[in-house]
């Protein structure tokens, strides 16, 4: 039986009409960077938010096509949710920034 990973693509590329639209707080961080082109390379539509904290210190390029609210988490109102079918919460500080 295949695990539900593979059901929706992630181990064969997109499947049609399985994209969700996906929202990503933290989207410019360290996995989230990673985590954004995977999901639309996959056939989901993805929504970043993020304060961009640390814009600027970035290994990869940023994704182009990710539609992107530059607002606090704490900020956001439930009309920002609207259409999202399911969100990835990564934002935080989690690292240090000056260690
Ligand atoms: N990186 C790891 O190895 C690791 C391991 C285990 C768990 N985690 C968890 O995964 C999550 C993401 O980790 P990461 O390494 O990508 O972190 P990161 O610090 O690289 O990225 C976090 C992003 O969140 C944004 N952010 C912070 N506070 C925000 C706020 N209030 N509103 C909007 N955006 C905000 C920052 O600007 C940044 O781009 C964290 O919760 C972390 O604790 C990470």
């Amino acid at each position: 039986m295949a695990a539900p990973h593979q059901d929706v693509g992630f181990r064969h590329g997109p499947v049609e009409g399985v994209g969700v639209k996906v929202l990503v707080t933290g989207h410019q961080g360290y996995i989230g960077s990673v985590l954004c082109p995977l999901l639309c390379t996959h056939g989901h539509t993805v929504v970043g938010l993020d304060t961009g904290f640390f814009e600027g210190c970035d290994f990869l390029e940023a994704p182009t096509d990710v539609r992107m609210l530059r607002r606090d988490l704490r900020d956001m109102a439930a009309a920002d949710l609207d259409g999202i079918d399911g969100v990835v919460h990564l934002a935080a500080l989690s690292n240090d920034p000056i260690g």
